[in-house]
This record gives C-alpha cells, structure tokens and sequence, in this order.
C-alpha cells in the first residue's frame, strides 16, 4: 500500500462536486502525486483551493475531448479515476455535447489507459441507469431499459466499453453506480438547482418550503464524503472488472426530506403542498432504494454518515454563501 500512495493518479472531474472529495480524501490518505484534469464548466479551482496548496495535486484546466492533451497526462499513471461528465439535464438540452463529452471523451480516457498501462480505472456511473426500476432494493443486476435518458443511456455504453477494454486489453476496472449525492459544494446556481436548494432559500425567507404533488417520491441519499470514500475504496482494493451501487440504502421521501431539512435548519414552518407545475409534470423516476449488499461484501464499503447529519453539514456550508454574498 506505501507504494500506492506513491503512484500517480489522474482524475478528470477531480475539480467537481464528488471530484473535489476524492482530491482531498486522497491527499489526506497519503497519496502524493495527484494529477486533475477538467475543463472546469462546472468545477472550481475555489472547490479545490486546498487541495492544490497541499502541492500533492495539480490541476491541468483541460478537456477529455482533447486526445493529445490526454496522451501527454497519462504517460507514467498508474491508476485513474474518471468523473469528468455532464449532467442529465445538460446531455437532455444538448445531445451532441452528450455525445462528445460522454462517448467519444470516456472512449478517449480509456484508450489513454490502455496505451500507458494504467493498472486500475474507477469509473462514476449512476443510479440513472436503471430508470424507474422494477425491483427493490435495486441490485446490480437490474436490467436498464427502463432508463430513457441520454445520459443514462451514456453511462450505461460507457460501462459497456469498460467491459469490453477490459476483454480487450485487460484494462481493470471497477464502476460505480451513484445514487443521490448531496452535500457541501453542491450545485446551487444552475439553472435546475435541486430541491433542496430551493427549499434552503424560501425557509431563510422565513417561507414554507413548497412540495410539489403528494411528496412520496423516494430517493436513496448519499453524503458527498462517503461517495469519494467508497471510491477510494474501491481504488485500493483487490476487486476489479465489477460494479458497484453506491447508495445508503433507504429510502426517503420528499416529504421526509423537507422536514429533515427543517430540522436541520431549526425551523418551525412547515412544508406545504401545491400542484405540481406543468413543466415538472414529467416525473419520470418515483421511487429509489439500492441494494448496498455487494460493495458491502466485496469493498466492506457501508454508508455511515446518516441524512439528518449530512444537511446539518450542508445547511452550515449553505449559510456561509450566505455570509460571504
Ligand atoms: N452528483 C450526483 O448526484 C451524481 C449521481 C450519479 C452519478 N454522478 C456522476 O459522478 C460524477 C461526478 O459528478 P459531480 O456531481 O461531481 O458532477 P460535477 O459536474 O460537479 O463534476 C464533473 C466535473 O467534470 C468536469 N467536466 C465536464 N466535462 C468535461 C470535459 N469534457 N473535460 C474535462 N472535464 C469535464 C466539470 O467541469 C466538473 O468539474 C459524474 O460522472 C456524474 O455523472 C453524480
């Protein structure tokens, strides 16, 4: 293991949401030589300000759509990491940047893999994949034609190809399978801010957080922190050529989230129904529960850090912005 923490490690992404705590977990793990590359549409250096200090990570501002760009990174890197994407709502209003960034930029990474050896990849796929799933709790081997997103559809061909790479070259690697993250840097200004952004706003505002329709929407919640420990985890361990869902494993409405929320903000109101708007009516996932079984099994990885805890730390970090506007 000292030698691991030796090796070199390329992340794209690593300036991201999930990427910024896999940068940091690393350095704080003992790993020294750290090599970011991201084009920083949504990423921040501010995200990893601190790493970068450490001198333990460098940030190359780059594209996985630049092959060349990527040939010269991966020469002498052991192990990778691949979180570079976009997200769903962006692959949905711009297919061909889907396209390119998703297909051709993760077919990119692993033929720069492949070319210089690398010993491991670790890849981010998603929940997203299994669409509105049949079964729960939702394991592995759940079919994906109920997914009918292009960024699902991309996951799941990119994990296609790390089968094949794998087959092919005998690249190793490993996919995980995201469900909700949440947590500090989390998306807040994009145009499709998430639920729980929009319910911080109107509750400072002294408003009751509104649910749109009845609030049983299910969703399987994970704290930023322990998606990047599972990934580190996975990393490290022996296991390789599977995937893995990355979830806590229960599931919580809406509802449940919003008086979590309150909670956490410790407000008095209350959440209020109205009618679910025109443009939201589409709602095509309602509810979410993963199997967390195998990455317990086979990377003795359980999600620890509980809802309540985790929007704790997030409302904290949320009223910083707030301090810092
Ligand atoms: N956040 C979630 O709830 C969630 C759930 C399931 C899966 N995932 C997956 O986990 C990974 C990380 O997600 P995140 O929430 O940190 O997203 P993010 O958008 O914060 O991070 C992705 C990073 O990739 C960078 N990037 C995008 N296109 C690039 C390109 N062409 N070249 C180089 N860099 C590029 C962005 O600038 C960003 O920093 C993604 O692959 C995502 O699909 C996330």
């Amino acid at each position: 293991m000292t030698d691991m923490k030796k090796s070199k490690i390329v992340i794209t992404g690593g300036a991201g949401f999930v990427g910024s705590y896999v940068v940091e977990q690393l350095i704080d793990d003992g790993f020294e030589n750290i090599v970011i590359v991201d084009n920083l549409f949504r990423g921040s250096r501010e995200n990893i300000k601190e790493s970068l200090l450490t001198g333990k990570a460098t940030l190359i501002e780059g594209d996985i759509k630049d092959r060349n760009l990527l040939d010269n990174l991966f020469s002498g890197c052991d192990y990778c990491i691949h979180l570079a994407a976009l997200r769903i709502t962006h692959c949905a209003e711009h297919p061909r940047e889907a396209l390119e960034t998703m297909y051709d930029g993760t077919f990119n990474v692993l033929e720069a893999c492949v070319k210089h050896k690398v010993k491991k990849i670790i890849f981010s796929s998603t929940a997203s994949i299994y669409g509105q799933a049949d079964k729960f709790p939702t394991d592995e081997l759940h079919h994906p034609y109920n997914n009918y997103t292009l960024y699902g559809a991309a996951k799941m061909a990119n994990e296609l190809m790390l089968r094949s790479f794998e087959r092919m070259y005998g690249l190793p690697y490993i996919a995980l399978r995201y469900f909700n993250i949440y947590g500090p840097r989390m998306d807040t200004f994009g145009k499709y801010t998430e639920v729980l952004i929009r319910w911080y706003r109107m509750i400072k505002e002294g408003k009751a957080p509104l649910i749109y329709g009845d609030g049983k929407q299910t969703m399987d919640f994970i704290y930023v922190g322990e998606v990047a420990k599972a990934t580190i985890m996975a990393l490290k361990s022996d296991c390789k050529n599977e995937v893995f869902n990355v979830a806590f494993g229960k599931e919580t409405s809406l509802y449940e989230l919003c008086n979590l929320l309150l909670k956490a903000m410790c407000s008095n109101l209350k959440p209020q129904f109205v009618d679910v708007p025109l443009e939201r009516r589409k709602v095509e996932v309602f509810k979410r529960k993963a199997d967390v079984s195998k990455a317990k099994k086979l990377l003795a990885f359980r999600a620890e850090i509980s809802l309540g805890e985790g929007l704790t730390n997030l409302v904290k970090w949320l009223d910083s912005l707030e301090m810092t506007k």
